[in-house]
């Protein structure tokens, strides 16, 4: 293995492995860029969430997200008949904020070197903001076809260049997923995310798929000529991609329908595809989120209105909720 030297970065690797081999497809320098084990952005050991980070998730408005994902869980939970071994995997879990909310269950976090999960359960896969962050591919639609977009290093900085059309499967996902977008927009191709899904259909003997993120559908695919892809840093989004590889986090959407049609060829049939606003109100209303906003002190319970009030009207508007359902075979 090239084992990077005390000096190395994101950055020189990347140059490095161009030098030697070419521009890149985006995935690569996202692999690298993320997910390098010495340098990349999620494995250098530093903290990328929170205040002192550079973004925030729902996980974070703790306790009232777990409270209102735990209430979700425990309904899928009896609509599956109470099965004793029900387990919940949650991919990506990142600082482990939703431990503490899913402790009543057989939890099992799923993260970057601990990523044993059960070969066979039942139960639900959820996750927050964990397909936003699995590489993609880019291409640029010209007419009938889609041309891949590369990563070249020139002139002192990483660009752009074109690559040759998309074949084989990047060319199966366009024809699927992507033929809504505008000529010439730029699009990408999550091929990483349907692996995912397939790991999650070979492994779920029954139960629901729970996924929270951001992204789009097939038909507002129009809504981004400009693709998807984002970085961000101390709080800031950036558009950027390549500034500072290593350094700033990089998310493309969620290509929803990708999700959605997949899971369908695997056997996942769509139960609901709703804003999260509208599933944490579902999970609310039972109780008109009593246990949610209830707590001993004056200002934690303020404290709890206001996360509900960020949940519901802040990442609820933007973010999405899939539930998907596997049911047993017979
Ligand atoms: C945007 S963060 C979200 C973390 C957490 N779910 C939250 O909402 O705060 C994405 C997480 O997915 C993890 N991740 C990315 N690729 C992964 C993989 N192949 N296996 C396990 N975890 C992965 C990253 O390490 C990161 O912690």
């Amino acid at each position: 293995m090239n084992r990077p030297g005390p000096t190395a970065s994101a950055a020189s690797l990347l140059r490095e492995e161009i030098a030697r081999s070419g521009p890149l497809r985006f995935s690569r320098f996202m692999e690298i860029a993320l997910y390098h084990p010495e340098v990349g952005y999620y494995r250098r050991g530093r903290d990328p969430f929170g205040k002192r980070g550079d973004y925030f998730t729902a996980e974070q408005l703790q306790p009232v997200f777990g409270i209102l994902v735990a209430a979700i869980l425990r309904r899928l939970r009896s609509e599956m008949g109470e099965p004793e071994d029900f387990t919940v995997v949650e991919l990506g879990a990142g600082r482990m904020e939703m431990a503490d909310a899913l402790r009543e269950f057989r939890y099992c976090p799923v993260e970057l070197g601990s990523s044993d999960w059960p070969k066979r359960f039942r139960g639900v896969v959820f996750s927050n903001e964990f397909f936003d962050a699995l590489p993609v591919d880019v291409a640029v639609r010209r007419g009938a076809e889609f041309v891949e977009m590369l990563v070249d290093w020139r002139d002192g900085r990483f660009r752009w260049t074109e690559g040759p059309p998309l074949s084989g499967e990047h060319a199966a996902y366009a024809e699927r997923y992507l033929m809504q977008a505008a000529d010439e927009a730029w699009v990408e191709i999550g091929l990483e995310a349907l692996r995912w899904m397939d790991r999650i259909a070979e492994r779920l003997e029954s139960g629901y798929v729970f996924t929270i993120d951001y992204g789009y559908t097939s038909r507002e695919l129009l809504r981004f000529p400009q693709g998807t892809l984002m970085s961000y840093r101390r709080h800031t989004a950036l558009e950027d991609v390549w500034a500072d590889p290593g350094e700033q986090d990089i998310t493309a959407h969620v290509a929803f329908t990708a999700l959605q049609l997949h899971g369908e060829r695997l056997g996942l049939q769509t139960v609901r595809f709703e804003s999260l606003a509208a599933a944490l109100a579902a999970a609310g209303e039972a109780d008109g989120f009593a246990t949610a906003l209830s707590a001993p002190t004056e200002a934690e319970r303020l404290r709890r209105r206001l996360q509900l009030k960020t949940l519901l009207f802040g990442f609820g508007e933007t973010f999405r909720a899939l539930l998907q359902y596997k049911p047993p075979r017979n």
